[in-house]
């Protein structure tokens, strides 16, 4: 596959055996300031460092003696059949890792027959990543002061064929990215807003700019009564990101969302809320939610390992944001392609192991956490 992409070139991933290798090459890459804003989290980074730590936590009670010649990973979201339950989180300004950017995420997408849910920070269109190929795509949804331009956002998203609306709900404001104040963060082109939304950033304002464009633009006032208004603005199926309580789960599947995304927006947003993996339970046990509506969870996902502790636990898939950065920093499009076919096998082999010949043999008995006392 790698000659495809860069003919006669030596393949600088070759040698990378899992995603923590793909973050090492994507540091060496990368400027310094590009690195840090797609790796760093919140304040003192708690949450980034225990999104990661709280899955090592949790072990296995595989079983033996179990037939796992064939092992099939197939998985459908909102109807749509992907070929692992491993999809890509919305993760914005793309062309800071590679030139193409979210063009080459969505490439990556329908090479591994998976979905990209598209940022609204994207430094691509709507319409380039619709017209790159046919990946099925989800777009992710900031709720601007200008709601003028988040209905134009979803207008063009249903009208190049998106097929869900996540709606990102833990962004009133941005976090306190440390990294992104020292650094003096700027940030690029968001070329989706462009003839939309332009805001006028004081060169002589100190820090993050990123935080200083964020406090201009998104909407602090969004609430649960805006649920509706998205609904009334688009037919297409809304997901909500960000849901980190049981009563949070609940609220969301009474305003009728298709969806729920248990995440803390890879630790970038509140440090110190816990990882996403460990409130997972607490919100797929609610009866409100139980089977009603799908549950995704995103945050720390770095091994096929993680990806099944999360599918043990009530999740229906995970998405994955740095670890595609990383595969993107490193290789473009075939970065991400590696990075997905790295973990899809993770998982391959860890379902073998536990005695798990298809996704919906994957039960709460196959893991041990902390609630179980150990
Ligand atoms: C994000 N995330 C994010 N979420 C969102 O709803 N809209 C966005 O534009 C972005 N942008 C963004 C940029 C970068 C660089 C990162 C790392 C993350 C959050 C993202 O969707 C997801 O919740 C986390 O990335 C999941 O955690 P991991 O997989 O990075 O550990």
């Amino acid at each position: 596959l790698f000659q495809a992409f860069c003919p006669g070139k030596k393949d600088m991933t070759a040698e990378l055996v899992n995603v923590m290798e793909f973050q090492e090459l994507a540091k060496k890459v990368l400027p310094k300031m590009y690195y840090d804003y797609f790796s760093g989290g919140a304040e003192d980074e708690h949450t980034l460092r225990e999104n990661v730590e709280a899955f090592r936590r949790i072990t296995f009670q595989p079983r033996i003696l179990i037939d796992v010649s064939k092992v099939n990973l197939s998985s459908t979201i909102l109807g749509y059949n992907i070929s692992a339950p491993i999809i890509i989180a919305p993760t914005g300004m793309l062309k800071l890792a590679h030139p193409e950017g979210e063009v080459a995420t969505a490439r990556a997408a329908a090479l591994c027959n998976t979905i990209m849910v598209m940022s609204s920070s994207s430094t691509c269109t709507i319409e380039e990543v619709a017209s790159s190929c046919d990946a099925i795509r989800f777009f992710q949804l900031y709720v601007y002061r200008r709601r003028d331009v988040s209905y134009q956002l979803v207008q063009r998203a249903e009208r190049y064929g998106f097929k869900a609306i996540v709606l990102t709900a833990d962004t009133p404001r941005l976090g306190r990215r440390e990294r992104d104040i020292k650094n003096k963060m700027v940030p690029p082109n968001l070329k989706i807003l462009e003839g939309l939304l332009s805001v006028e950033l004081d060169p002589e304002e100190e820090g993050s700019k990123l935080e200083n464009f964020a406090a201009k633009t998104l909407d602090p006032s969004l609430n649960w009564k805006d649920v509706e208004w998205l609904k009334s603005i688009t037919n297409l199926p809304i997901l909500i990101k960000g849901v980190l309580t049981a009563e949070d789960a609940r609220k969301a599947v009474e305003v009728g969302v298709a969806g729920i995304i248990v995440s803390n927006h890879g630790a970038r947003q509140l440090d110190y809320v816990p990882a996403s993996i460990s409130v997972l339970e607490e919100v797929t046990v609610v009866e409100a939610v139980k089977g009603e509506v799908p549950v995704l969870l995103d945050g720390g996902i770095r091994r096929g390992t993680d990806v099944f502790k999360a599918l043990a636990l009530g999740a229906q898939a995970v998405l994955i944001g740095r670890p595609m950065v990383y595969g993107l920093a490193a290789k473009g499009e075939y970065g991400v392609t590696r990075v997905i076919e790295m973990l899809r096998d993770e998982l391959e082999l860890t379902m073998a192991l536990t005695g798990c010949g298809s996704l919906k043999d994957i039960t709460r008995s196959h893991v041990r956490t902390e609630r179980d006392g150990l």
